[in-house]
């Protein structure tokens, strides 16, 4: 099937490395940056696409634009993995809402469309036959959509909880550590391109709360928003903060809770004992969820980077390959 890229960020770059490297019948026949994009029908050179974005700025030419490649006939499923914006979603709620009224597949990344129009792109995709996929909005590499959606079919969810945010993570980790102030691991974080474009999203809990709202409309069929959730972050806590917590065997870490039968939606900063499951180091994420017939299940594995974020693409465009395209 062909692919077409919007996004050559962190995300958009591990996806075209992976597409790159491995042999999955995938076709990327379009990319584009926000500063210009291009199409191939015979198949874009992703290494190509890499020294044009090292030596000019964009992956594409600065001629077409990425709502240029969604209006296209050049692919079958629209990757959308450009930054996330909070407000209105844009520009990728355009993107995909287009696209799937085109009766084409949407994969994303992106969780400002999801998490403020999730009843609306699904219903639309329903309509229109296709498939609207966002395992990589949340938790980063871990599986947990599929999970919910497919393998814990038959249980009764009864809530969620756990690390979300990879950047967050790394922050506290890194402050706990090696006694980095505040701003240095932050710093490190946006290098190492785990934060968001605006890394305010992640500290200020936003990020956390986008992806509890999307994991609670995905599970309970839930039309919430941010504004129906509770959100502290970690920007104010002090290193005395963390040394405290850690004189009393314990450390603080940003907890995402979803629990229906008590109306509640929450993102606060906890102590967490030691020897907790939760209590993960650096980008991991870990989400505890609490179900009638599987029970407790805890998930752990990366929450940001550049290909554990694409592992979640690549995994939802074979979903997609087998079965609309019927291969293996
Ligand atoms: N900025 C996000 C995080 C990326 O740090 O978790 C993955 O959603």
């Amino acid at each position: 099937m062909r692919v077409a890229l919007l996004g050559f960020g962190s995300v958009g770059q591990g996806v075209a490395k992976i597409l790159g490297e491995k042999d999955l019948d995938l076709t990327l026949t379009a990319v584009a940056d926000s500063k210009g994009g291009i199409i191939d029908p015979g198949g874009i050179s992703i290494p190509e696409a890499f020294s044009r974005k090292a030596k000019s700025g964009t992956c594409g030419r600065p001629k077409l634009s990425a709502l240029d490649i969604v209006n296209s006939d050049a692919y079958d499923i629209l990757v959308e993995v450009t930054p996330t914006h909070i407000d209105d979603g844009e520009p990728a709620l355009t993107h995909i809402r287009k696209a799937l009224a085109l009766h084409r597949h949407v994969v994303t990344s992106n969780k400002g469309p999801i998490a403020l129009a999730h009843r609306e792109l699904t219903d639309l995709a329903r309509r229109q036959g296709v498939a609207l996929r966002y395992e990589a909005t949340v938790c980063g590499a871990i599986p947990i959509i599929h999970t919910l959606q497919h393998g814990l079919l038959g249980n009764e969810v009864k809530a969620l909880f756990g690390v979300m945010n990879g950047t967050c993570n790394y922050i506290l980790t890194r402050m706990e550590d090696e006694g980095l102030t505040y701003d240095q691991a932050l710093g490190e974080a946006q290098e190492m391109g785990y934060a968001e474009k605006d890394p305010t999203y992640d500290v200020k809990g936003l990020d956390t709360a986008l992806k509890l709202v999307i994991l609670a409309n995905t599970v309970w069929g839930m039309d919430a928003g941010l504004k129906d959730v509770k959100v502290t972050g970690i920007d104010l806590i002090t290193p005395q903060a963390i040394q405290l917590a850690m004189d009393q065997e314990t450390a603080i870490r940003l907890i995402g809770e979803a629990i229906p039968s008590k109306d509640l939606l929450r993102v606060s900063p906890r102590i967490i004992p030691r020897n907790h499951p939760l209590l993960v180091e650096g980008t991991l994420n870990a989400l505890t969820v609490v179900t009638d017939l599987a029970g407790e299940l805890t998930f752990i594995g990366k929450g940001a980077g550049s290909v554990e974020t694409a592992s979640a693409v690549i995994g939802d465009l074979l979903f997609i390959r087998e079965r609309y395209a019927g291969r293996p």
